[in-house]
């Protein structure tokens, strides 16, 4: 059985004041949650957010990581940095860094491997454009995503790896992908890595991102292939992102 994984990408929005409120608010609502609940904050905000959570089951993530483990890489963070601050999970290889930041399939898959290598548990972000969409490139261009990271790493590897779903068009848009859409992708990633190892295919938890929200999220996460959430806007609001961490 698999455990539902909950996390929020804050991305870039967060103040110190805004975190204190936001954490406050999230520790107050958790009883009864019975996910794995992660909270992926900016780089200059996870000191602040170790604290506010120590002591308490929600878990610390980072949004990126260099694929260098250290040295002269000016404004670079290596994932031993994060570790130094409690941090667990790191996304990696979200739309926003691929599109925005020019990260191709291979730097995704360096950075992946910086994770596993350092410890952490890589959240690997896959998903395909409105235009891949519509041009019946999902599974294709999933497919390509996730085998650049199986080609670097293995497939075993992936017992420590988070998969997140987050079709493109779907983030921060509204259009929330339908549980069928959704589980459809979701199942074949799930066999696309049972092809190598059908093991760790049955123990990978594989979340689904973008749009994600209080009103959408018990349908997503009821399917038998979805095991949780990647939440964006709804992660910033305590209450929001309460009520979807009690939908898994
Ligand atoms: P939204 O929930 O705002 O659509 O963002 C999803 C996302 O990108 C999470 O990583």
């Amino acid at each position: 059985m698999r455990k539902t994984i909950v996390a929020g990408n804050w991305k870039m929005n967060a103040s110190k004041d805004f975190v204190d409120t936001l954490v406050d608010g999230i520790l107050s609502g958790m009883s009864g949650v019975s996910s794995e609940v992660i909270l992926c904050a900016p780089f200059p905000y996870l000191s602040q957010v170790e604290t506010l959570i120590g002591g308490t089951n929600l878990m610390l993530g980072a949004q990126n990581l260099s694929a260098k483990p250290k040295g002269a890489f000016t404004g670079e963070v290596s994932a031993d940095m994060i570790k130094d601050f409690g941090v667990g999970h790191v996304i990696v290889g979200h739309s926003e860094r691929r599109s925005l930041y020019g990260e191709s399939n291979d730097v995704v898959a360096e950075k992946t491997k910086a994770a596993i290598d350092a410890g952490l548990t890589a959240i690997l972000c896959v998903g395909e454009s409105l235009e891949e969409r519509e041009a019946d490139k999902t599974e294709a261009v999933v497919a390509e995503q996730l085998n650049a990271v199986i080609s670097l790493v293995g497939a075993g590897a992936f017992d420590g790896i988070v998969i997140a779903y987050e079709p493109v068009w779907a983030i921060g848009t509204g259009l929330t992908a339908s549980p069928e859409q959704a589980q459809s992708v979701h199942a074949f990633i799930r066999n696309l890595l049972a092809n190598s190892n059908d093991k760790v295919a049955q123990k990978i938890q594989i979340i689904y991102g973008g749009s994600m929200s209080a009103e959408n999220a018990a349908d997503l996460i009821s399917c038998p292939d979805i095991d949780g959430g990647l939440i964006g806007g709804a992660a910033l609001k305590a209450d929001d992102f309460l009520q979807i961490c009690k939908a898994g």
